[in-house]
């Protein structure tokens, strides 16, 4: 077989430990994987690059993708005969297409209206693409906002000071969440469980009154600024959408400060972890699960089994149809829930 693999939207850790399981796994078995540089970009404009033993060698351990990403649209570009017209061109018997929510909905289109041999792997830091338990990325991301959160725990208590950390999430609070559970903030704002502004002044206002003179308030990007008088408002640095048509979020950490400085007079500081959360490194645990996936996707393509994405559930590698990746996943609130027991 001729598989060929893409990476596409916003990268993360991981992509090159899932781009070389594709590719040894085929090499193992006597086939030949090619790699298709930013994205379905590569399709239409016929960039490729060998997926060989040179190529695929020393990049387990690297962030970023060595195929590039873009988020080039085939539809929304008119270009769909194009990449229609690149897999009988280039001899694809297969193509894994790698990326979050909104790639698996392109590759499920692409397969359905034009019978083209797709699989998806889902990768993201937001941990939010539906049909299976992890995306790998987000181990990653968990651990660097974790290692944030205990450097300002040091600082805070030095100060008496409260600290709001923004981290990244999208619409979902997955990372905020699980940080915030490892580093043991003292609250943690996401979207899936709106909380005013008042509510979190009177939390860190309790903790205070029992002696703990600072606090950490870990706050997910998606999470709406809101008033128990029923105002509320998502924080944006710019009101265009980016080029998935999502909205540009950011900013609701200082928004959330000023509020929080002001009605309970405690000094406050914002730190905004921004694409450090997507950068660097993978940790262990995704490096194993992007291996995984991408021995999955393999084994999908050899099996015929198109239109489909490989999955986690559990321990267990299994496949989904691509439409079940578009139902954005929301936190498992048992995990918020244990998380407070632990705010006062
Ligand atoms: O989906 C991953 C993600 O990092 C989100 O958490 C974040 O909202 C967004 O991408 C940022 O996108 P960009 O890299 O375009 O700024």
């Amino acid at each position: 077989m001729r598989i060929g693999v893409l990476t596409a939207g916003g990268d993360c850790p991981g992509l090159n430990a899932a781009i070389r399981a594709v590719a040894r796994s085929a090499m193992q078995r006597g086939d030949e994987a090619v790699g298709i540089r930013r994205g379905y970009r590569g399709l239409a404009e016929d960039d490729y690059m060998p997926l060989d033993m040179r190529t695929v060698s020393g990049i387990l351990h690297q962030g970023g993708t060595i195929l590039s990403t873009s988020s080039f649209e085939p539809i929304r570009e008119n270009a769909v005969d194009k990449v229609a017209a690149a897999f009988g061109a280039q001899g694809f018997d297969a193509v894994v297409a790698i990326g979050g929510e909104h790639t698996m909905e392109i590759t499920r289109q692409l397969h359905e209206d034009r019978g083209l041999p797709l699989i998806g792997v889902p990768k993201t830091i937001d941990n939010d693409v539906g049909g299976t338990d992890f995306t790998f990325g987000f181990d990653t991301a968990v651990q660097v906002v974790t290692d944030a959160i205990d450097r300002l725990h040091t600082t805070a208590q030095s100060h008496d000071r409260i600290m709001v950390v923004e981290v990244m999430g999208r619409s979902t609070g997955w990372i905020a969440a699980y940080a915030g559970l490892a580093g043991g903030a003292d609250c943690i704002v996401i979207p899936e469980q709106p909380m005013t502004v008042e509510e979190i002044c009177r939390d860190v206002t309790r903790r205070h009154d029992r002696g703990k003179d600072f606090s950490i308030v870990v706050v997910a990007e998606g999470a709406k600024l809101s008033f128990e008088s029923g105002e509320e408002r998502l924080v944006q640095p710019v009101k265009e959408s980016d080029e998935y048509g999502y909205p540009r979020l950011g900013g609701i950490a200082a928004a959330l400060a000023s509020e929080l400085e002001e009605r309970t007079g405690y000094e406050t500081r914002v730190t905004v972890l921004g694409h450090v959360q997507r950068g660097g490194t993978p940790t262990s645990t995704d490096r194993v699960l992007a291996s995984l996936y991408g021995a999955q996707a393999y084994e999908l393509a050899k099996a015929g089994e198109f239109g489909k994405m490989a999955a986690i559930h559990g321990r267990q590698m299994t496949a989904v149809p691509l439409a079940d990746a578009v139902k954005v996943k929301q936190v498992d609130l048992r995990v918020l829930e244990i998380a407070k027991r632990f705010f006062t």
